[in-house]
């Protein structure tokens, strides 16, 4: 059988990477259709060898296409608005922005951490936040193995997780522009600013790797912890995470357990001395559909913990590859 999709965004920075990612992996497609904003409206994309024109996203633009499967990566008040259009129209919607992800009626999923939640969907599936998505990878199976008792996240994150918006800030910033998307300049600097402030001093972006991360490994009280920092660097986001276990564990076992994991792998040598350590960096993983773990060490200050170092692209197995293997193992399972 094959299916209708559609891009809802296709001219932003994920959406744009969902049709690289939709072309490398060639799922059984019979037609797409493209969307963005009225200003886009009219342009032509090159994409699978034809060339398509942008559409305009109305509330009625899905209506007589047939469509099955509707990729968002908009905005969350662009999702909140139209992904119910594109449900009543008959599609599944797969929404890469944080509007749906809390709902309960919504799941949220990485596919080789919980696949089985796609199942129960209505209509719309959650992508989780691109930090949220990287750690899970590395946690799931630990969490298996370990049980996880509490989890202590830093993130290092690159600009192009905010979108086009932030990738200019960090070319202009260079020459010594002001920043349009981000509060401050992020040339030589760090912010510690992800999204807006909560009352209490958190930001959404840690928020949202709370929340997400106990609703994706299933379990609403682990105890999780975050900082998330915006660094300059165009592509990939690292991630130190420190986790603590109920049980314990062999270091050797442990490292086993990772690189046996789907979509997970173990890049690390320790090098004493002058020698260059063996570990993943963003600017060795970018355009990688994979999540990369190093660093990984026992934290001695607990009865059982660990420190790990996780590295992936933010906008492919953070946002667009993602997206597309929920799409991917949805289809599977219509054939089933
Ligand atoms: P457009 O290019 O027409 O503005 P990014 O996160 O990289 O900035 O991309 C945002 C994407 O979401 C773009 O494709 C953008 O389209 C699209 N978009 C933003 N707001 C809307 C909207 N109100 N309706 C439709 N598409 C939107």
């Amino acid at each position: 059988r094959k299916y209708n999709v559609a891009v809802v965004g296709a001219t932003g920075m994920v959406g744009r990477k969902f049709l690289q990612v939709l072309e490398e992996r060639k799922l059984p497609v019979e037609n797409y259709y493209l969307f963005a904003s009225a200003r886009s409206a009219g342009k032509k994309v090159d994409f699978m060898g034809k060339e398509y024109t942008i559409e305009e996203l109305t509330e009625t633009c899905f209506d007589g296409k047939d469509i099955d499967i509707a990729l968002f990566s908009a905005g969350g008040g662009t999702s909140e608005k139209f992904a119910p259009c594109a449900v009543k129209a008959g599609a599944l919607v797969i929404d890469n922005s944080s509007a749906w992800r809390m709902k309960q009626a919504v799941p949220l999923v990485v596919p080789e951490v919980n696949p089985e939640d796609i199942a129960w969907n209505n209509g719309i599936i959650a992508n989780p936040n691109c930090s949220t998505i990287q750690a899970m990878v590395a946690l799931k199976p630990l969490d298996d193995k370990y049980k996880i008792k509490r989890v202590v996240y830093s993130t290092y994150q690159a600009v192009s997780g905010a979108g086009m918006g932030g990738y200019s800030d960090l070319e202009n910033g260079i020459n010594g522009d002001a920043p349009k998307k981000f509060p401050y300049p992020i040339f030589g600097n760090c912010l510690p600013q992800i999204d807006v402030f909560d009352e209490d001093g958190y930001t959404k972006e840690e928020l949202k790797m709370v929340n997400e991360t106990r609703k994706i490994l299933h379990n609403d009280n682990m105890r999780i912890t975050a900082t998330t920092v915006r660094v300059p660097v165009f592509h990939g986001h690292s991630e130190s995470i420190n986790v603590e276990f109920e049980k314990d564990f062999d270091l050797d076992d442990l490292k086993k357990t990772l690189a046996d994991f789907p979509g997970l792998i173990v890049m690390d040598e320790v090098k004493t001395g002058e020698g260059k350590g063996v570990y993943p960096m963003a600017t060795e993983i970018a355009g990688k559909d994979e999540v990369y773990v190093g660093r990984i060490r026992r934290d001695r200050s607990v009865d059982s913990g660990v420190n790990l170092w996780v590295v992936a692209d933010n906008i492919r197995k953070g946002a667009a590859t993602n997206a597309v293997q929920i799409a991917q193992k949805w289809m599977e399972m219509q054939e089933q």
